[in-house]
């Protein structure tokens, strides 16, 4: 198997040496709307963060390793830039950005469920090499056929400039990876209909009940589809805007993505009440989304701003889960 390497790779659990603890500071009982009811499993508490993801990752594993049912993560991509919110600057030094990333992916595969996914969004900057550390990390099989990849998937967007000396760069990657072959996926339930646009390579055929139907043969079968099937999304997206300047969606954090594109994972990837985790939560759209979709979740970011405006965001909503907000602590001052 083909293995990437860098100046001071490491993949010791180094981090281990000096546990953190999570300590609460901020309790929030649930709400609900009139005549509503909401579900809720025993005590849980949904939790927010403040903290470095190298901290706050080892600290939540002796609680949850091998029990997070689906992770979303958008780390910095490594764009040079310092964002109004964050530093995503790094000085060039891909190493450095490498053995970060690297060992992220080691604890959110040692936090995830064995049937749980594992989506990591990046761009065209790193990508690439993501993706071979994700093998390394998952393990690799031909033809995605068991536990690691699953998909590369292609968000297209139409965003403001256009370069003169190359393409325009319009799109982000979102690697998906399962810790097994038994993982959770429902194509179905964000699919659309098939519908009765003409396709050129099939037949069309109205039954007497007036329903369309669309044949093909194919290597000697014949394969019949209703206009009402829902075919599973293809790995491009292009069908989910990025958040314009003026989306009243957006609250002022930088590099905030959208609802819609949380919503078609959550929704595909994880049932009601599953866990849902991001470490770089930012504006807080994963676990407002997974909130809105009755899952529970962690969120974390090492940005105070980030959680503040996710803590806004949660607060703002009519019917919340009780959550709590969390600082992380050395474990040696309890000792
Ligand atoms: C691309 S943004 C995430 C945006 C988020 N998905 C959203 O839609 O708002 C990356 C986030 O990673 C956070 N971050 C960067 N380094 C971190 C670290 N070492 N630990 C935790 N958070 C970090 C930044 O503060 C920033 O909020």
């Amino acid at each position: 198997m083909a293995e990437l390497f860098w100046k001071g790779k490491n993949g010791s659990d180094r981090h281990l040496a000096d546990r953190h603890v999570l300590q609460t500071c901020e309790g929030f009982g649930g709400r609900v709307k009139a005549g509503a009811t909401l579900s809720t499993t025993n005590d849980w508490h949904n939790r927010l963060i403040a903290g470095d993801k190298a901290v706050v990752l080892p600290a939540l594993l002796h609680e949850f390793a091998n029990r997070v049912d689906l992770i979303y993560i958008d780390p910095p991509f490594m764009t040079g830039r310092n964002f109004a919110s964050y530093s995503d600057r790094w000085c060039k030094d891909l190493d450095a950005y490498l053995q970060w990333l690297y060992e992220t992916l080691i604890l959110l595969h040692q936090l995830l469920a064995n049937d749980g996914s594992l989506y990591v969004h990046l761009d065209w900057r790193t990508t690439h090499y993501a993706r071979i550390i994700l093998d390394e990390v998952f393990g690799f099989a031909p033809n995605a056929e068991g536990p690691g990849f699953k998909n590369e998937i292609i968000w297209h967007y139409q965003s403001g400039g256009r370069s003169r000396r190359s393409y325009a760069r319009k799109h982000d990657t979102l690697l998906l990876y399962s810790k097994s072959t038994e993982y959770c996926f429902h194509g179905e339930r964000v699919g659309e209909r098939r519908g009765q646009q003409r396709r050129n390579h099939m037949r069309k055929q109205v039954g007497d009940d007036g329903q369309v139907q669309w044949t093909i043969h194919s290597a000697g079968k014949l394969y019949t589809y209703d206009e009402n099937n829902v075919l599973t999304p293809s790995d491009v997206w292009s069908d989910i805007s990025h958040l314009q300047q003026k989306d009243p969606e957006r609250n002022g954090y930088a590099t905030q993505k959208p609802a819609a594109l949380l919503e078609r994972i959550v929704l595909a990837s994880s049932e009601e009440n599953d866990l849902v985790l991001d470490c770089f939560c930012g504006s807080g759209v994963t676990p407002v989304t997974a909130e809105q979709l009755g899952r529970r979740w962690i969120a974390s970011d090492q940005n105070p701003e980030a959680i503040q405006v996710t803590r806004e965001r949660l607060l703002g909503r009519e019917e919340l889960r009780p959550f709590v907000v969390q600082v992380t602590a050395p474990q040696s001052d309890y000792e």
